[in-house]
């Protein structure tokens, strides 16, 4: 996921608009209100494209929306769901041929495609999977396409068109001038930081398929060589940085030459010293941002999270064995020297260094400490979860700000006075209390620009400000959430009450 880089994201977007000439672009669309607004306060409108413009039709979908639309008591809810629910389907699926097994999705605004990115646009549909078969063959042709962009550069989160699609590749004016080792090919790939929660969106869209289809067809050679290459990169980036002897050697490593965008990584691309704790490091965050400190405690998390389903599948399935095993112990090792080295005073750090540096913070992207509960790596209950999450809606979280009508967690991505929805949706997640629940909501639902769809950040001065008209994650994590709450708090959102199960 990446910044609002002004203009040239438009420009990048324009080069591949494809869908059909009439089709006006989504980037542009987002930008004003469309449709009928809704019978709610605020008359929020009807932004999906014409159904001739949209990317990809599901008839299973449609029923959610249906369904939902007339079980939510709040029409501007209502109209929220019917905006975000389908933005993937209707607006990012660029390729996709099935006797290929290959799709190409991108992130909105940005013609890329972001391993994390693509595992959260996806993450609820999991549930429609079993009964829309069409719709289970886009996300196995996803997983593939994934797998050989994983398989030849584990190190990079955002990749290219594949060439069977024949869509040109964009070109990223933040990787100019940008020195990556091992060398990575600009026709494959976008955009080469190492960001560890990139692989776990893969495992994430991987076990979630599987889970919904029972079908482990998807595990072939080239889902084989990216999950080697995944334990390639947890075994190179879990050392420390230096030997007892002080031999230092690098796996990866980004550097900037004069005129790059993007800041160089410190100490010759390498990042900040770090020392053994079992868990692996990182260079970025989930925001592309640079790291401060490279263990990144919720991409462990995730990690831990996904390496244990990954057994599971295996074990289930009865192949590699080996892979299995090492699964679980670095599961177990990630998972304790989690407990083990980033809790203090029971809050949770950020990020660690193994030498006792810990940064105290979060921001919004996930995975973030605020969505542990959401990644299933502890219970909303557990005390050092609550002690965290009330230091991270507070002052003492440097990127928590609040005004007069928005609040919330932001990131150095924007600025620190441009908290993100996405921060309240994980929030959401990590309370079964009504009144934080309806908070948290609002202040996402109440601050759209008008616009009824799910922007990366809003600025807590100005209601009119926002990032991002097209950010296809956000809209995703946002319909996931309402149907979370659906299901788990049916009384707070829906007519009747009872609770409500799509498919
Ligand atoms: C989706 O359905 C509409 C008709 O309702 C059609 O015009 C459009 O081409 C379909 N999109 C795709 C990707 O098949
Ligand atoms: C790939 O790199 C070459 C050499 O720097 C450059 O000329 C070209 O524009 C780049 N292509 C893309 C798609 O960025
Ligand atoms: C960068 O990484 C490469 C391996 O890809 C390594 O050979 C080289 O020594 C590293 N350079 C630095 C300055 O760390
Ligand atoms: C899917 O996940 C659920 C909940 O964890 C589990 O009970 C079920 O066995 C899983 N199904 C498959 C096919 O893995
Ligand atoms: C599993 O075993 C295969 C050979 O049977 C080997 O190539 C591979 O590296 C092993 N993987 C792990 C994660 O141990
Ligand atoms: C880390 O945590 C595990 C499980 O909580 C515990 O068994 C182990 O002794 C701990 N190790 C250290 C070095 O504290
Ligand atoms: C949302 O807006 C409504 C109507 O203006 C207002 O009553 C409510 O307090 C707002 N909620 C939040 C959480 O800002």
């Amino acid at each position: 996921m990446m910044k609002l880089r002004l203009s040239t994201a438009y420009i990048t977007a324009a080069v591949l608009l494809s869908v059909s000439a009439q089709c006006p672009d989504y980037a542009d669309y987002a930008k004003t209100p469309q449709g009928n607004p809704s019978n709610g306060a605020l008359g929020l409108p009807f932004m999906r494209p014409e159904p001739a413009c949209r990317t990809f039709n599901s008839t299973a979908v449609e029923k959610v929306i249906k369904d939902m639309k007339a079980r939510l008591k709040d029409p501007d809810i209502a109209r929220l769901f019917e905006n975000t629910f389908p933005n993937t389907l209707d607006t990012t699926v660029r390729y996709f041929k099935e006797a290929e097994n290959l799709a190409f999705i991108i992130t909105g605004d940005i013609t890329a495609q972001w391993l994390r990115d693509t595992a959260n646009q996806f993450a609820h549909y999991h549930s429609l999977l079993g009964v829309d078969s069409e719709l289970a063959t886009l996300v196995k042709a996803v997983i593939n396409n994934e797998a050989r962009y994983v398989a030849e550069y584990p190190y990079c989160g955002a990749f290219q068109p594949p060439p069977e699609s024949g869509l040109s590749p964009s070109h990223n004016d933040w990787a100019d001038n940008v020195l990556v080792n091992p060398p990575v090919d600009n026709q494959t790939v976008f955009e080469c930081k190492y960001e560890l929660d990139s692989l776990c969106g893969f495992l994430k869209l991987s076990r979630s398929y599987y889970n919904a289809t029972n079908d482990a067809s998807f595990m072939n050679d080239n889902w084989f060589t990216a999950i080697e290459q995944i334990f390639r990169v947890i075994r190179e980036q879990s050392q420390g940085t230096f030997d007892d002897n002080f031999n230092f050697i690098s796996f990866y490593n980004w550097t900037g030459t004069a005129g790059a965008l993007s800041p160089m990584v410190n100490n010759r691309g390498n990042g900040e010293p770090k020392a053994y704790t079992g868990m692996v490091g990182t260079h970025h965050r989930p925001s592309d941002d640079l790291s401060t400190f490279a263990y990144l405690t919720p991409a462990n998390a995730m990690l831990s999270v996904e390496l244990t389903h990954l057994a599971g599948m295996l074990d289930a399935t009865g192949q590699a064995q080996n892979i299995s095993q090492s699964a679980k112990e670095w599961s177990t090792r990630i998972h304790n020297a989690i407990w083990n080295t980033t809790v203090r005073e029971d809050v949770f750090a950020y990020e660690t260094n193994g030498f006792g540096g810990r940064y105290v913070m979060d921001d919004a992207n996930v995975p973030s400490l605020l969505s542990l509960p959401y990644l299933g790596f502890l219970d909303k209950s557990d005390p050092t979860y609550i002690a965290t999450k009330n230091v991270l809606l507070s002052n003492k979280n440097p990127y928590y700000a609040k005004g007069a009508n928005f609040r919330g967690v932001g990131g150095p991505h924007v600025t620190p006075w441009n908290p993100w929805p996405m921060s309240l949706i994980s929030t959401i997640y990590g309370t079964d209390d009504d009144d934080e629940i309806l908070q948290s909501l609002y202040l996402i639902v109440n601050n759209t620009a008008g616009l009824g769809l799910i922007h990366e950040s809003q600025s807590i001065y100005d209601a009119t400000q926002y990032t991002r008209p097209w950010f296809a994650w956000a809209n995703s994590y946002f319909a996931e959430m309402i149907l979370d709450l659906a299901q788990r708090k049916p009384s707070l959102i829906l007519k009747d009450g009872k609770s409500y199960t799509p498919a």
